[in-house]
């Protein structure tokens, strides 16, 4: 069987780099914490928790630590989870991904700068409450086009509209141009990354080119989800599997060209356990 894998599959750079960092800390004599699970994704959260490292779920139990080493994860958190986490005297350790780091600087000094910041996200992703945690005054966010044409500022004020990273280009847009047809005062900051576009677009192409398609993910990745539902369109033997275990495969002799992808969350160690089994029993 020849098998066909996607090149940008899996961890993002951005989550790739946090849960390097966690595993680094993870063999320290120092107690391990992270802000919030790593990754989204049972297996590797285990793994770590089998290795020490433990979870803070919110500030309250933030608050409960006297040692060690808080790690942030790739989504980012608000200025002041950095000023609790000095002011218990921890030790910090930022993996919050570059592309984040870039909107809280720009949310922080537009907003300083008098500007009204708008977010364009969802308001219960983390990302988000991050993003509006560093925001020097209060910050508007919209997620629908609804809400972008609700919107009415408060005072004559100019604007400055971000995105949450993840945040799908085309609903982005279409909420810019009712910004600007409102002909507001804006200053836009392109914040989506690519990553999560870039992945769509390949799973796509190889879907419409093999026989079979390989989906891998968390089964609440919703990134996954996506990417088995692009690969369906595409490839009517389409299989959405979260580990290996999952995989009970009965292809016709016809099959022989299998494609793999995998979310954003998906470990390697998980990626490459199913290549091997289908290059090697089909
Ligand atoms: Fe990942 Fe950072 Fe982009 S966490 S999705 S590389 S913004």
């Amino acid at each position: 069987m020849e098998v066909v894998l996607a090149k940008s599959m899996g961890f993002c750079f951005g989550v790739k780099r946090a849960v390097e960092t966690v595993y680094e800390q993870a063999g320290t004599e120092e107690d391990i914490y992270t802000y919030g699970e790593i990754v989204n994704n049972e297996e590797v959260v285990e793994d770590l928790r089998r290795k020490g490292v433990k979870v803070i779920g919110n500030r309250e139990e933030l608050g409960k630590i006297e040692s060690g080493t808080v790690i942030i994860r790739a989504h980012g958190v608000a200025r002041d989870v950095y000023e609790q986490i000095a002011a218990q005297g921890l030790t910090l350790i930022d993996a919050t991904c570059p592309f984040v780091k870039r909107i809280h600087r720009i949310v922080e000094s537009e907003s300083e700068a008098g500007r009204q910041i708008v977010v364009v996200g969802s308001p219960q992703h983390p990302e988000v409450e991050g993003i509006v945690g560093w925001c020097k005054t209060p910050a508007v966010i919209i997620e629908t086009v609804e809400e972008a044409e609700a919107y009415r500022p408060t005072e004559d004020k100019a604007l400055c509209i971000v995105s949450q990273t993840t945040f799908n280009y085309k609903k982005f847009q279409d909420i810019v141009e009712i910004f600007e047809r409102k002909d507001y005062n804006v200053n836009i900051a392109k914040t989506i990354c690519n990553a999560t576009e870039e992945r769509q677009k390949e799973a796509k192409d190889i879907a419409a080119s093999v026989d079979a398609m390989i989906v891998i993910g968390g089964k609440h990745s919703s990134n996954t989800r996506k990417l088995y539902e692009i690969c369906s369109r595409e490839c009517a033997r389409t299989y959405f599997i979260q580990t290996l275990d999952d995989l009970h495969l009965e292809l016709p002799k016809s099959v022989r060209l299998v494609g793999i992808t995998a979310g954003a969350s998906t470990p390697n160690n998980i990626i490459e356990e199913v290549q091997n089994y289908v290059r090697i029993n089909f």
